[in-house]
């Protein structure tokens, strides 16, 4: 479902999911707040999809159009008591359908870690920032494991990004090849 110029109802289930997908970190703490991410995201130059289970809206992914040829992906979150069931990957899948289409190649995200997600987390990772990427694992959760699995690549770091010891994990995929 593309939910760019979406109406009122779509809008306020995607700030509800917002909020309850990153209720582990202080990004969207008030529906105010995702409200207005919602809103951009769905605006005309944005390109948003949903997925629905049941009727409801189970989740959601944006997409910010940097050039023709690359795209941000941003934000995706799924309800929470919808997860492992698949509507992660149709959302990038889809998303990635429709980058393909628009003529974009790569498709890049910023994953943080700002919670110990990974063992990365409170390290200082200069003046070797791709060599502490190579030990790269799981410590608690971490969505990057999620992405590698959709056949994205692990490209880079911006190391402190939200923080001393919270660093962005960035990864990217060239469009239109699938994971099995
Ligand atoms: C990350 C997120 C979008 C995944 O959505 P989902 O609907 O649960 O994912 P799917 O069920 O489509 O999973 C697709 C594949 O990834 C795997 N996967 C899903 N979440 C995973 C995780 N956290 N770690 C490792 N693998 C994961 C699934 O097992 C599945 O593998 P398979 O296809 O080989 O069976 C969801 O957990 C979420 O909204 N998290 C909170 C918000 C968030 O972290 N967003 C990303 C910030 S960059």
């Amino acid at each position: 479902m593309r939910l760019t110029r979406a109406g009122d109802d779509l809008r306020s289930a995607a700030a509800r999911i917002l909020t309850e997908a990153f209720s582990h970190i202080p990004v969207w703490s008030t529906i105010t707040e995702a409200r207005a991410e919602v809103d951009e995201c769905f605006s005309a130059d944005r390109v948003a999809f949903g997925v629905t289970l049941d009727g409801d809206l189970a989740g959601w992914v944006g997409a910010i159009k940097h050039s023709e040829p690359l795209w941000e992906l941003h934000p995706i979150a799924v309800r929470p008591d919808a997860h492992r069931r698949g509507v992660g990957r149709l959302l990038v899948e889809t998303l990635e359908d429709e980058a393909e289409r628009q003529g974009a190649v790569t498709i890049y995200l910023g994953t943080d870690d700002e919670f110990g997600g990974t063992n990365l987390f409170g390290t200082d990772v200069y003046p070797t920032p791709l060599e502490h990427l190579t030990q790269l694992r799981v410590v608690t959760a971490h969505p990057y494991q999620f992405f590698e699995r959709l056949g994205f690549s692990i490209v880079g770091v911006i190391p402190d990004a939200n923080g001393p010891g919270k660093h962005d994990i960035l990864m990217a995929k060239r469009v239109g090849r699938r994971s099995k």
